[in-house]
């Protein structure tokens, strides 16, 4: 394709949840938008290797593992046979879909995509690459929105082939159900692609550098998690670091050593996940030509999602903050209303947080930890499942709620939960928070009953001391 210059209102660099949507509010907001992705489909990690995929083998293998253990018990008895090829098959249809549907929603929105590498060429000029590195397009834009998200961070010794030794991406499409697999890094990829794995059959050892699992989870919540992965058969190894990892043809092995010193040892596994956190992706962008220099994480500073150069941009994972879908939206709507002169704001404090594992876990606001920390006075209430009537009738009562709140004003401060389904009911609480709701509103609002959002409600009502029902 011959090069071209078009102008446009908007230039966003990344098609991802974060890209994705600023380019669809922008045109909803009448701007003329071009949104640059170098992957065969929009959507970015979420949609094509994250989010989605993840949850699809999540959702299939805690039917499967459902079927062989827990069916039985309410009177339905089947033998589940593992047909591999058609749950990933599943998977790769739910992605496309979803990515078509974000396709079809830019030109709903008369949004561009422009498909190739973007590279900022100066201010206001973003040059679009192909495949073969010429340069296909150069666009001229108001404003340019730096979109482009995050890749798994590497380990020096263990290099990823993505055929023993995989990342993410690797491990939502192994070819056979491994009969051992290690993961590098208890956080929540490892816990979520980890228990994919055990439920279809794997043998999974967890190594964690650190002496806990999920950093940045409550600590109690946190705690009550590994236990319930560990009854799963999830064995642990925590406060241990990987030195080294040799591929071989059929396994890997792995050095290990305590973090508090200690003889080295060595384990074996047909595969290893390495899940150690995820790095922004800024290489190559051409952020020099306009003067932004990332920090030493390789993080973009924003303020108010406005870089250090004028007329430019950043949202989502490349930018500071949790690296969660749902954040980078948030980002997206905030700075395109900006862009619009509108007030776009973002409320950090109330960004949720879910884990897709069995049982899930959920949050939003701030720890226990965090509390004690700031010096903050609050008030804890807390309601297990087993005293809740639907999750007793469905065999799942594992797991609790626990609403934390000011001492004196009792407005609510943060909520963690752990148990089937909180993933679905953690909105709530972040509504009532936007509202600075306190815990008594909670409390005194009618919940249905039998649902497992009653153990919402008689959590508020415990910071008040007078949980109902246990
Ligand atoms: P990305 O989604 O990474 O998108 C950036 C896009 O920019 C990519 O498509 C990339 O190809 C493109 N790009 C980069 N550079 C250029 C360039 N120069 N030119 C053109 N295009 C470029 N988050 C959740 O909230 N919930 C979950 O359940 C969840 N599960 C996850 C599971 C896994 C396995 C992984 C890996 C991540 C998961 N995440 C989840 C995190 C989530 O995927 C990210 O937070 C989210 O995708 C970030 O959005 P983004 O738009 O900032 O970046
Ligand atoms: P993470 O930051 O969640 O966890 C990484 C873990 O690896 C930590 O426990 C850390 O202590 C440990 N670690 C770091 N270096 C290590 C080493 N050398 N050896 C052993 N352990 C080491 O990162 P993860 O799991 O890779 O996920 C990246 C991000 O993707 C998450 O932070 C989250 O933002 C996003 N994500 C969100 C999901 C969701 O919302 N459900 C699902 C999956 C990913």
């Amino acid at each position: 394709m011959a090069d071209t210059t078009t102008t446009y209102d908007v230039v966003i660099i990344g098609g991802g949840p974060a890209g994705y949507n600023a380019a669809i509010r922008a045109g909803q907001l009448g701007m003329s938008v071009a949104c640059v992705e170098k992957r065969a489909t929009l959507g970015g990690t979420c949609l094509n290797v994250g989010c989605i995929p993840s949850k699809a083998l999540l959702h299939a293998s805690e039917l499967y593992e459902m079927a062989g253990k827990d069916f039985a018990a309410i009177g339905i008895d089947v033998k589940p046979k593992l047909n591999l090829v058609q749950m990933m098959a599943q998977k790769a249809e739910s992605v496309a879909a979803l990515t078509r549907g974000v396709e079809f929603l830019f030109k709903k929105n008369k949004a561009d995509w422009v498909k190739g590498l973007g590279r900022i060429a100066g201010p206001g000029k973003v040059e679009v690459v192909g495949d073969d590195g010429r340069v296909t397009a150069t666009l001229s834009a108001k404003n340019i929105v730096i979109a482009t998200g995050s890749e798994p961070s590497g380990l020096p010794g263990v290099e990823v082939d993505q055929a023993r030794i995989v990342d993410s991406t690797g491990a939502l499409s192994l070819p056979e159900v491994p009969k051992s697999l290690i993961v590098i890094g208890a956080g929540i990829i490892g816990l979520e692609l980890g228990s994919v794995w055990r439920r279809l059959g794997a043998e999974v050892t967890v190594v964690e550098f650190l002496d806990r699992i999920t950093p940045g989870m409550d600590t109690e919540t946190a705690k009550t998690f590994q236990r319930s992965l560990t009854k799963q058969g999830v064995v642990f190894k925590l406060g241990s670091k990987v030195t080294g990892a040799k591929a071989g043809k059929s396994d890997v092995t792995l050095t290990v050593e305590p973090v508090a010193g200690g003889a080295p040892e060595t384990l074996k596994a047909d595969y290893v996940l390495l899940a150690i956190g995820r790095k922004p992706v800024t290489a190559g962008l051409g952020l020099e030509s306009v003067g932004i220099v990332p920090d030493k994480r390789g993080f973009i500073d924003t303020d108010h999602w406005k870089t250090s150069a004028a007329g430019i941009w950043a949202i989502g994972d490349v930018t500071h903050g949790p690296m969660l879908a749902h954040k980078g939206e948030d980002e997206a709507v905030a700075c395109i209303e900006t862009i619009a002169g509108k007030a776009g704001h973002v409320n950090y404090g109330i960004i949720p947080s879910v884990v897709y594992t069995f049982p899930e876990v959920a949050w939003v606001g701030q720890t226990e930890e965090e509390l004690k920390a700031a010096g903050r006075a609050y008030k804890a209430g807390k309601f297990p499942f087993t005293a809740n009537s639907r999750a007793k009738v469905n065999h799942e009562a594992e797991g609790f709620v626990k609403v934390l709140a000011d001492a004196v004003t009792d407005e609510i401060l943060g909520v963690h939960m752990i148990g089937p389904d909180v993933g679905e009911m953690i909105a709530e609480y972040c509504v009532a928070m936007e509202f600075k709701a306190a815990s008594e509103d909670v409390a005194r609002t009618c919940h249905p009953h039998p649902t497992r959002s009653e153990a919402l409600r008689q959590a508020a009502m415990g910071v008040e001391g007078w949980t109902m029902q246990a």
